[in-house]
């Protein structure tokens, strides 16, 4: 990476960081529905990848208006958030057990997601950019929507991971 010489240098590298993130997620949204066992619990996943494809776009908007491409970078982060992800699909487990393991794992996913949003959209802002600001503001506001469902789900989740295999 060369030389950042300003905050606006600083900014696009965490949006490659954060299209990086998004690549990365599209492809382990589809495999985290498939092993929840809750139907809720799928759909959650499942609506959080159609927004994943809009947050993508998002971003390519993004690139266009600042001239920018961003591609090139790989989120190391998301790399190891989804890799113990991929550890909970593959944990043997009590069905209602892994769901609570994999709300765990995606609520993780979640608030990487709103920290890397949220001082990017202050960046823009910073910058005057009120049209990347507004792009950004939008994910944002879908990640934490979805932290949120996620919190509302494993209410019910979670007594029931108590329980364990007894309800089984
Ligand atoms: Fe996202
Ligand atoms: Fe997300």
């Amino acid at each position: 990476m060369s030389k950042l010489k300003t905050l606006e240098d600083f900014f696009i590298e965490e949006l490659k960081d954060l299209y990086s993130a998004e690549k990365q997620l599209l492809k382990a949204l589809p495999k985290m529905a498939k092993a929840a066992d809750s139907p809720e619990l799928k759909e959650a996943f499942q609506n959080h990848l159609s927004e994943t494809e809009a947050q993508v776009g998002r971003l390519e908007k993004i690139s266009g208006n600042l001239g920018k491409t961003l591609t090139g970078k790989k989120c190391k982060a998301m790399e190891g958030l989804i890799e113990e992800g991929k550890e909970v699909i593959e944990q043997d487990a009590v069905p209602v057990v892994k769901d609570a393991a994999l709300i765990a794992a995606a609520q993780k996913v979640e608030h990487y997601e709103i920290a890397s949003y949220g001082c990017a959209a202050t960046y823009a802002k910073l910058l005057n950019n009120n049209k990347v600001e507004s792009l950004l503001r939008e994910t944002l506001e879908e990640e934490g929507n979805a932290d949120k469902t996620l919190t509302q789900i494993a209410e019910n989740i979670n007594v029931e991971a108590l329980e364990g295999a007894e309800t089984e």
